[in-house]
């Protein structure tokens, strides 16, 4: 993107002939020319959405890129399409410029569809009957601890998400290292400015109780997005403490469930950067040689898949997943230690001790 801010309509080359958005109704999302020849995404609302644009703190969102540290802002744009420039069409805003999301976000088998974070949420009969990838778990904690972690470089900005949602996010395929990348950025909030007067959030995504987006909002909802993911439902509200035990130690639950508990004085004032640990273990999951592995209430870290079935014991507490043939554990499983001084024994189990002692919180 060249040094300018914004830009007159007339002077892009659209290419109006399909739109990235799909006909989305409140916008439409094309490829396009800036006028230095460079290749972007031209985001334009449509005339209903037109005024409900402050153009002052749209212009000050593409301003707050540019004066981030060039290290900061190579990060924020191989995570997010942040808006680059303002496009006035006369002297109403007509909408954005952004980054196209990189090849990696768009589905295999066609390539002119985004994937975004419900492909994580497909279970594996739906994957069968539309040949669509169904995604491991360790794939999926990957991935959202990849965005637990963005969240937590954007919090740390004075940047709120607010609509975060499966459909805002994309998320890598089956291969490689998984990662996230957030659309919509034109509508976060930064240093608690939202460029958007009206807000608009799916009903299934709102937080009860929360009549704004803060940073608490954006963790309710991450955790949400989790255990959707992992429960494979995108309607699900209840989760249980025994839920996803084969998949991550009790404490990441219980962590889930206290952020995404139904009251609002339930829910911890937890930060996004106090959850990096727990995001760190996620994407340690997967290797980049594409090996995959899965930590539990039994195991640190075993080898994905567990082996199951005849003749194998199914993992539970103290009996090893797979055996070599010497009878010792394979070297890639490490059986937790049953007492508690396991490294897990920490900030995040003292943190939650305290939270649940808390007379507030006893439900
Ligand atoms: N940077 C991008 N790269 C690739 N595709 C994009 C990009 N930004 C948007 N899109 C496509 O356009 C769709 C809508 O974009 P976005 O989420 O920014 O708008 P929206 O405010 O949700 O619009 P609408 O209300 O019309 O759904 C996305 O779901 C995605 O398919
Ligand atoms: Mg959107």
């Amino acid at each position: 993107m060249g040094p300018y801010s914004e830009v007159e309509l007339g002077r892009l080359r659209v290419e109006r002939s399909g739109s990235l958005s799909g006909g989305g109704t409140t916008h439409g999302v094309f490829r396009c020319r800036a006028p230095d020849g460079e290749a972007l995404l031209f985001k334009e609302y449509r005339p209903g959405t037109r005024g409900e644009v402050d153009p002052s703190v749209l212009r000050a969102h593409v301003r707050w890129r540019q004066q981030l540290s060039p290290a900061d802002r190579r990060r924020l744009d191989a995570l997010a399409a942040w808006p680059t420039a303002v496009v006035r069409e006369g002297r109403t805003v007509a909408g954005v410029l952004m980054n196209e999301a990189p090849r990696e976000f768009f589905e295999d088998k066609e390539p002119g569809a985004v994937r975004d974070l419900t492909a994580l949420a497909r279970d594996p009969d739906y994957s069968a009957r539309y040949h669509a990838p169904h995604f491991p778990a360790p794939r999926k904690l990957a991935a959202l601890g990849h965005l637990l972690q963005s969240l937590a470089f954007l919090h740390g900005l004075d940047v709120v998400v607010g609509d975060l949602q499966p459909r805002n996010v994309l998320t890598t395929g089956t291969t490689g290292v998984p990662r996230v990348y957030f659309l919509d950025c034109d509508a976060y909030l930064v240093e608690g400015k939202n460029p958007f007067r009206v807000v608009r959030e799916p009903e299934p995504w709102r937080v009860p109780g929360a009549k704004t987006f803060t940073e608490r909002t954006d963790l309710y909802k991450a955790a949400l997005l989790v255990a959707r993911c992992l429960a494979e439902n995108l309607a699900l509200h209840d989760l249980r403490p025994r839920m996803f035990a084969d998949v991550l130690p009790s404490v990441d639950v219980d962590v889930l469930r206290a952020l995404t508990a139904p009251d609002r004085p339930g829910r911890p004032a937890m930060r996004a950067a106090e959850l990096r640990p727990m995001a760190q273990a996620w994407q340690a999951l997967v290797r980049e040689d594409g090996a995959m592995y899965v930590r539990n209430d039994t195991y640190a870290m075993a080898r994905w898949p567990v082996p199951t079935g005849p003749g194998t014991a199914r993992p539970s507490r103290g009996t090893p997943p797979h055996h070599t043939r010497t009878g010792e554990p394979a070297r890639s499983t490490v059986r937790r230690p049953d007492t508690a001084a396991t490294p897990r024994k920490g900030w995040l189990r003292r943190f939650l001790d305290f939270f649940r002692g808390s007379p507030a919180n006893r439900r």
